[in-house]
């Protein structure tokens, strides 16, 4: 089984073909995926694809990117939160990469989406960007609170804190590209039961797709990667990633 935990399938990328995509996606044999919103209207969408398809499932929150969007409050994504096909709080979290002046809201809205999260009894996407020590230290915060570090790009060390704090981590394209030493060095350590497959769909296409506009199927190229590394298939690599994601995502 082929379970994509982190796909944008509502982006505008997909506005020409996505239902024909998504149908062709799930012939191709990914069972299920998760749509993570980035902001009020974007998870609106992935909630909307998630009534349309029964394979996905979708994440709604603020992107640290959407920042200028967040009307302050988070009234709207708890309403949609409630929807019975949301399975996540989710895309949050800090982007120094992007922006590194407003580091103070952007952690404050983080810790409004973890605290809802805990109240709503549901997991987290967390995106980290060149933040990884304020993201550790702000989930550290929250030890009732489990999810997935999404594309992680943080160092051995930083994973194994997470890891013993309980969460998964996420791998996309990027561990197929030459620079990928520090995540190789992750995936060495990343126990088989944590490990999470994403595409981030339609971004992080791996090689050999690079630079094209990526989907769900690709994900063969990231499970194929890691099970050089682990000795393993890899279908099995896909199948023990699928696991964890359902039970991480109670799908
Ligand atoms: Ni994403």
């Amino acid at each position: 089984m082929i379970f994509d935990t982190h796909a944008h399938y509502d982006d505008a990328a997909f506005d020409a073909d996505r239902a024909e995509l998504l149908n062709a996606v799930h012939e191709a044999g990914v069972a299920l995926i998760v749509d993570p919103g980035c902001d009020l209207e974007s998870s609106r969408a992935a909630l909307a694809l998630a009534e349309a398809y029964p394979f996905v499932y979708a994440a709604v929150g603020f992107h640290p990117e959407e920042l200028a969007k967040y009307p302050g409050s988070l009234d709207g994504i708890r309403a949609l939160a409630a929807h019975k096909k949301c399975v996540a709080v989710g895309e949050i979290g800090l982007d120094y990469y992007w922006d590194d002046s407003r580091k103070d809201e952007q952690k404050a809205l983080f810790r409004a989406q973890l605290e809802l999260a805990l109240e709503l009894q549901k997991p987290v996407i967390v995106h980290d960007r060149e933040a990884h020590g304020d993201c550790l230290e702000i989930v550290s915060d929250y030890p009732a609170l489990r999810g997935v570090f999404h594309c992680f790009s943080g160092s051995a060390e930083t994973a194994k804190e997470l890891l013993r704090r309980g969460w998964y981590l996420g791998f996309d394209g990027p561990v197929t590209y030459k620079n990928a030493r520090k995540t190789l060095e992750v995936l060495a350590i990343c126990p088989r039961d944590r490990l999470l497959l994403e595409t981030d769909s339609p971004y992080l296409s791996p090689v050999p797709l690079r630079g094209k506009r990526n989907d769900s199927r690709s994900l063969r190229y990231v499970a194929e990667k890691i099970g050089e590394l682990w000795g393993l298939s890899g279908e099995a690599v896909a199948a023990l990633a699928a696991e964890n994601g359902r039970r991480l995502f109670r799908v």
